[in-house]
């Protein structure tokens, strides 16, 4: 059942603490990828929910969104776009600012990669604050694309990301308490 391999895939995340500081509780998906059941079920799981809802765009934020967004592109059938830290993209850009726990930071994406009016979803594999897949949100709609939902497989519900996200979807398969 879902519920069965939801559980799998939950266990098969690991989880470091003090990584990479004191009090950070780090939720690594590689133990994930080296359990390959667990793997396809966690890609299939995204697939099934989005394979009928004429999405054309993955949206994948650097670096983890770079593994679990193309397998999803593929099988639904659409493009892959990278959505990456600042002066990796060889290409013209454009940019979006956005706020960490110290500072900020800026997203990039190829202008082209996507035309206006396009169905994206955005991936990634974890949900914080918010702040990275609001950037990512706001990337898109900045070119007229269409969000249709943000995916990703862990949520850590304390911080409270999903509020920051407004009315936009946000789907996950493992809530981290
Ligand atoms: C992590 C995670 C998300 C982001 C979520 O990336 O993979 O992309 O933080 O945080 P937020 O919801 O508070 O914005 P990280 O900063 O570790 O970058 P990396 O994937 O390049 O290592």
């Amino acid at each position: 059942t879902k519920d069965d391999r939801i559980a799998k895939i939950s266990s098969a995340i690991r989880v470091i603490p003090d990584f990479p500081k004191p009090g950070i509780m780090f939720q690594d998906i590689t133990t994930l990828l080296l359990d390959p059941k667990a793997f396809k079920d966690s890609i299939d799981l995204f697939v099934e929910r989005y394979k009928d809802q004429q999405i054309s765009v993955v949206a994948g934020i650097e670096a983890r969104g770079f593994i679990f967004g193309p397998p999803i592109a593929l099988a639904i059938g659409a493009k892959f776009v990278p959505m990456r830290k600042p002066k990796k993209l060889p290409g013209e850009v454009i940019s979006e600012e956005y706020s960490l726990e110290y500072g900020t930071d800026i997203m990039e994406m190829h202008v082209g990669a996507v035309e206006p009016g396009e169905r994206a979803l955005i991936i990634d594999d974890l949900i914080a604050t918010g702040g990275t897949l609001c950037a990512a949100i706001r990337l898109l709609e900045r070119v007229g694309v269409v969000v249709v939902e943000c995916a990703c497989l862990i949520e850590l519900p304390e911080l409270k990301g999903r509020d920051r996200l407004g009315d936009k979807p946000l789907f996950v398969l493992v809530s981290a308490d």
